[in-house]
């Protein structure tokens, strides 16, 4: 049997609605580069990824801008951009498998991350990674949610405190196998993340601790605090 790769798929092809900004929030500057630029970064330093597809619209404007002065593109790439990206994320991502389909063996893990975490550090990644080393189904980061968790009803009051024990909120790389995860996400409806797929199928994807910090960035309020992060993070 021969070893399985490891290969990231970043989907970056949304046009971040709520952040409002003029254009794709994946393009944000933050601590200096590209919210994408930090992301790509980090797979590229990351020894045990072989390669790292970042999937684009087709009509992405931004994108050669924002990796033009990456030093791991061009020739002998460890990063390239794929411009078919679809109308959701779950769109994004099987176009991007299909693509890939002659660069990857069914039994390669495949690590799909949002563009919009810009916090991911090596070593998350390198847990991920060895957690799942002998994992028959694969699994996600996620973190154990702490608040008390309220139901609420159409009219903004609470109709029920949830029980907390057992929770925990999804963040990503979710990382699958490359034959499951395709016919996963082939067979779903729109889910929000490839587990979601994974699970309809049947299977229990392996909940692995990540870090606040790896947090997606969604809302304006949301930038000043990856600011923050990621500049500490570079000192
Ligand atoms: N994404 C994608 N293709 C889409 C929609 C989203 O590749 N059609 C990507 C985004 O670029 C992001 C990740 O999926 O990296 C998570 O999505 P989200 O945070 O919802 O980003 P947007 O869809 O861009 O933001 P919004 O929902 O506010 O428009
Ligand atoms: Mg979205």
């Amino acid at each position: 049997m021969t070893v399985p790769r490891h290969f990231a798929l970043i989907p970056a092809a949304g046009v971040g609605a709520r952040m409002g900004a003029e254009y794709p929030k994946q393009y944000l500057a933050l601590a200096g580069k590209p919210m994408l630029r930090h992301v790509a970064d980090t797979f590229a330093a990351a020894q045990v990824i072989d390669h790292t597809f970042i999937v684009v619209s087709p009509d992405d404007a931004y994108v050669a801008e924002a990796m033009a002065d990456a030093p791991y593109t061009g020739s002998g790439a460890r990063v390239s951009i794929l411009y078919c990206g679809g109308a959701t994320r779950r769109d994004s991502v099987l176009n991007g498998l299909r693509t890939i389909r002659e660069q990857v063996g069914d039994a390669d893990w495949v690590l799909v991350h949002d563009a919009a975490r810009p916090g991911l550090v090596v070593g998350l990644i390198d847990r991920l990674v060895h957690a799942l080393r002998d994992d028959p189904v694969g699994g996600l980061l996620a973190i154990p949610v702490v608040d008390t968790l309220k139901r609420a009803d159409d009219y903004g009051r609470v109709q029920a405190t949830v029980e907390r024990r057992g929770l925990w909120a999804a963040q990503t790389p979710q990382m699958f196998r490359y034959a499951l995860l395709r016919r996963a996400l082939e067979q779903s409806g729109q889910v929000t993340d490839e587990a979601g797929a994974i699970e309809a199928l049947g299977f229990q994807p392996k909940l692995v601790e990540g870090n606040p910090r790896n947090f997606k960035l969604t809302l304006p309020h949301d930038i000043v605090q990856a600011e923050l992060y990621l500049k500490e993070s570079n000192d």
